[in-house]
């Protein structure tokens, strides 16, 4: 252990530490919540650590329950320390999972730093002792997620997802049923319906599962923007019929008015009689989770048909749902488990780890194994809910996020300007293009007074045709170009046309029929083209394809 640990600057001093120091030793528990199996770190990440330049210890089996050895640390080049007291002791940054009981808390010491899941608006008791133990703390769950560089250590998504792909799992095992249609010799077997409510990242993976299992797939959400992810992920979204938006900020829902709950509730009443699976997902921030599914809804479901209700610990989607357990109720198994996650433990832990693997990256731009806690940077401003002893929960609103209508017309001449080679002001970049226009119009007057009149005409078409393509290519979003590429292929095969005209034999016979060579040349053009042509086509309907998936 080394004291004094180096976490960083005070607020507005965005300088790296005098760096005389020797590497941090990042220090790994073991989870002990009931229940949980994950570990917030694995062999793989435990290199990636080192190679940061830091030491790293892990608590002597922290990784059993999800199958990681002690020795698979040690190989990967962990220390492992015998018990959760010498470990807290050793480690000048503490990486955990769940958020740190008090009896956790009282092995920390002074300067050193902690990053976990906190939830610090539900436990301001223990941010507080975490404050006054003077532990720099980085809850994970406090991340700005709409920050796009904070994409790579957003580990409520990467939790979610495995959550929404292990619901799917878990209904398929209480499923009496294949999810896919079959037609055997034993019969015909129709596919599972799976009805999804609320397309957040859990809701969107357990879409993308049922779906790849050959399940047929609806989801229905209050924000209607996900209603293209839904379907791009082979679902079919189902909406509500009342017009209103669900958005309340952030990329999260709002509670919605009593006539829409009125119409949601008729539809999803309808869709309860029809499909075979409900996964129910739908939370609003700081709120109970809003009862989606009523007792009358689960007495109208086929006997044998499965719910799982991931919002079960918020108190649940569907009224019947009982925290914790798998529950038999009118024929309909109800699974409202809520360690999800922990049932998948050595994927989660895996991409859990993953996750604090980016944010050390960005805590230690040095690579010398010294973390700087560097208050500045939005991204880490908004994890630090304790630093210094003082509590610094909630971070202030990010500016971005604050005005994002103001932000995006602002980018946009800022690209102009980049596309004109770095000119300093609006007034040069116009000057620049004046020249550029009378250079070329001079260079077209000189082709024009001395080039053959023939040439001239086809030099036109030629200038005009890099000009529309240009600016045709340049409107198609990147991800579309390849696509672009191969159906201009395709219809450059129209110098088929040309082929044909040689290979005809002319309408009346003469003399200057074409010579069998030219006819021959013209028939391998024919053949070459059509290849071109058809599977140029067939080639972009295959890209696009992709993109739909
Ligand atoms: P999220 O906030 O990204 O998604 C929730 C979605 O529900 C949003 O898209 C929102 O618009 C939608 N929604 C809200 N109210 C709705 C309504 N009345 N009708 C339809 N849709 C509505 O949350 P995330 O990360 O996808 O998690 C989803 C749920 O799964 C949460 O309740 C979370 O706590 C839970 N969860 C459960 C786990 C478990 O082990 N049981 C593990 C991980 C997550």
């Amino acid at each position: 252990m080394q004291t004094g640990v180096a976490t960083g600057t005070t607020a507005g001093d965005t300088a790296a530490p005098a760096n005389t120091q020797t590497a941090q030793r990042i220090g790994v528990p073991r989870e002990i919540f009931p229940g949980e199996k994950r570990v917030a770190t694995v062999p793989e990440v435990v290199g990636k650590l080192i190679k940061l330049g830091f030491n790293v210890s892990v608590e002597s089996g922290a990784g059993d329950a999800a199958n990681i050895s002690d020795d698979a640390y040690r190989a990967a080049g962990a220390t492992v320390e015998p018990s959760a007291a010498a470990l807290w002791s050793a480690a000048d940054i503490v990486f955990k999972v769940r958020a740190p009981t008090l009896e956790e808390v009282a092995l920390a010491h002074a300067g050193q730093a902690l990053v976990s899941f906190i939830w610090p608006a539900q436990n301001p008791e223990l941010l507080k002792a975490l404050g006054e133990h003077r532990v720099t703390v980085l809850a994970i769950d406090a991340l700005p997620r709409t920050l796009s560089r904070a994409q790579k250590m957003d580990a409520l998504t990467s939790q979610a997802g495995v959550a929404g792909y292990r619901a799917v799992i878990e209904a398929a095992n209480a499923f009496g049923r294949f999810f896919n249609g079959q037609i055997t010799a034993a019969g015909k077997v129709a596919p599972a319906k799976v009805f999804i409510a609320g397309a957040g990242v859990a809701g969107l993976a357990a879409i993308g599962t049922a779906a790849s299992l050959g399940a047929i797939v609806r989801a229905n959400d209050t924000r209607a923007e996900v209603a293209d992810q839904v379907v791009s992920l082979g679902g079919e979204f189902v909406k509500v019929d009342y017009e209103e938006e669900g958005g309340g900020g952030g990329g999260y829902a709002k509670v919605m008015s009593e006539g829409f709950q009125q119409a949601q509730r008729a539809m999803y009443a309808k869709q309860a009689k029809e499909v075979d699976i409900i996964i129910t997902t739908a939370l609003i921030p700081g709120k109970p989770a809003p009862k989606l599914i009523t007792a009358e809804m689960v007495q109208s479901m086929k006997p044998g048909s499965v719910i799982v209700d991931m919002a079960a610990e918020q108190g649940g989607n569907c009224e019947l749902t009982e925290p914790g357990l798998a529950v038999v109720k009118h024929g309909v198994t109800i699974v409202g488990y809520t360690d999800l996650v922990s049932r998948l433990s050595t994927q989660s832990s895996t991409l859990y780890a993953n996750n604090l693997f980016r944010l050390s990256e960005e805590l230690c731009k040095t690579k010398d194994g010294i973390i700087n806690v560097n208050m500045e940077d939005d991204a880490i401003r908004g994890l630090t809910v304790t630093k210094d002893g003082a509590v610094t929960w909630p971070a202030p609103a990010l500016k971005a996020a604050a005005a994002p209508a103001a932000a995006k017309p602002a980018a946009a001449p800022a690209a102009k300007k980049a596309h004109g080679h770095g000119a300093p002001s609006e007034p040069m970049a116009g000057n620049k293009l004046a020249i550029m226009f009378g250079v070329a119009a001079a260079l077209f007057w000189f082709v024009g007074a001395n080039a053959p009149e023939a040439f001239l005409a086809h030099f036109t078409v030629f200038v005009l045709a890099c000009f529309v393509g240009y600016m045709v290519v340049w409107n198609v979003k990147p991800a579309l170009h390849t696509p672009l590429m191969s159906v201009t292929n395709a219809i450059s095969s129209i110098i088929a046309i040309g082929a044909l005209v040689q290979i005809a034999p002319p309408l009346v016979f003469t003399a200057d029929r074409p010579d069998d060579w030219i006819r021959w040349l013209a028939a391998a053009g024919i053949v070459l083209t059509s290849i071109n042509m058809f599977g140029g086509f067939a080639v972009t309907q295959r890209m696009l394809a992709m993109f739909r998936k």
